[in-house]
This record gives structure tokens, C-alpha cells and sequence, in this order.
């Protein structure tokens, strides 16, 4: 169950998907960045014995998933672009180093949060999308990136009580939300919303639940 605090509307996904390899170029980055997130964690804490051997294995998926997209990105005759800053990223980054002096918790929530983040918006594109090859793709990514959210929250259970992980995992929902749902329009996994006339459709402004 999504348990994000804002929940990005719908013609987000269509927007995006109006320039698919555009999209594709920026996930296949996403993928690499979370492969390379995981491997900073387990180089920061390698003796938190649980971390190592539970990401691990993630951070290997990560390249199975970055392999896939620009295989399909191949596929269409295109490579990789550059990669570009993600100020989602960095605004998350400035969240989870706000007054902490001990920060494994907060990079475990973060990189959880992403996780669901992107369960979302996979979801939403596996939803949008009229491409078949894309549709499975998505739907594809969905199922691990919902497993690895609940590795993260599991691994940190290890390490930290219940009510510690609670409380910092709201905060950090509530940042996460406060970051995306202000970051400009692009055709990126992790950009805001397209912006909308001011009587338009408020749905996104009223949290997960969509209104009947
Ligand atoms: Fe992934
Ligand atoms: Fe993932």
C-alpha cells in the first residue's frame, strides 16, 4: 500500500510519456544511481552485517533494471543521454541530513521513499501508456521496486526500535512530498507536476486518496 503524501496526478504520466526515450535515458540513469546509492551505504556501514547482505543483492537488480532500459532504449535505435542533476535527490539529501548526527536511518528512509516513489509512477506509466513493450516494462519494475521498499524498512528494523523508524519515516514523507511536488515540469522519472490552470484539476492537492 502506497503510503506517500502526495500523490502525482495523472497527466503527469501522460506528459512524460509523449517522449519516451527522453524518459527512458533519464530512468536508466535512475537505476544506475540507485545501484550506486546502495554500494555508498554498504562502503559507509560494511560492518552492519545485515545491510550488506540484504542490498547486496539489490544493488545487482538496480544494474539488471539499468541493463533493461537501455536495452530497450538500444532497441529503438538510440543510446543513453548524459546524465543530469536530480534536484529531487538533492532535495531529499538536504531532508535526511537535517540535525542528524546519525544518518544510516535516514538514508535507509530515503532510499525507501524513492522506492515507492517510483512504484508509483511506474504504476501510473504501465496505466498511460499505449506501448505494449513499455506497458511490461513498467508493470515489471513495479514488483521489484515494491520488494525493495520493504527491504529497506526491513533492514532497518534491524538497527533501530520501531518508533524511531516511524516518526523519522513520517518527517521524511512529508519532505519527500514537499520536495517533488514543488520541482518544475520535465520528462524525468522524478519531476514535478505539469502545472495546472487554477481552476483546473485539484486532485493532486488532496493528498493519496483520490476523490470519487
Ligand atoms: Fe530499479
Ligand atoms: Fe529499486
Amino acid at each position: 500500500m502506497l503510503r506517500l503524501d502526495w500523490k502525482t496526478p495523472a497527466s503527469w504520466a501522460d506528459a512524460v510519456l509523449s517522449d519516451p526515450l527522453a524518459l527512458l535515458s533519464d530512468h536508466a540513469h535512475c537505476e544506475l544511481k540507485a545501484a550506486s546509492a546502495i554500494q555508498s551505504l554498504i562502503v559507509t556501514y560494511p560492518d552492519r552485517l545485515a545491510l550488506v547482505q540484504e542490498l547486496g543483492p539489490v544493488a545487482v537488480e538496480e544494474m539488471q533494471h539499468f541493463n533493461q532500459v537501455v536495452g530497450v532504449l538500444v532497441g529503438r535505435g538510440h543510446t543513453l543521454r548524459a546524465a543530469r542533476p536530480s534536484p529531487y535527490a538533492e532535495g531529499l539529501g538536504k531532508a535526511a541530513r537535517q540535525g542528524r548526527k546519525d544518518l544510516m536511518l535516514d538514508r535507509l528512509l530515503v532510499a525507501g521513499l524513492i522506492e515507492e516513489r517510483s512504484f508509483e509512477r511506474f504504476e501510473l506509466l504501465a496505466e498511460h501508456t499505449t506501448d505494449g513493450e513499455l506497458e511490461d516494462l513498467y508493470r515489471g519494475l513495479m514488483v521489484s521496486e515494491a520488494r525493495h521498499r520493504r527491504l529497506f524498512a526491513q533492514v532497518a528494523g534491524n538497527y533501530y526500535s520501531r518508533a524511531e523508524i516511524e516518526t523519522r519515516e513520517q518527517e521524511l514523507r512529508a519532505a519527500e512530498a514537499q520536495v517533488i511536488r514543488v520541482l518544475p515540469f520535465d520528462v524525468r522519472m522524478h519531476s514535478g507536476p505539469v502545472p495546472v490552470p487554477a481552476d483546473g484539476d485539484r486532485s493532486s492537492l488532496v493528498g493519496i486518496e483520490e476523490p470519487a
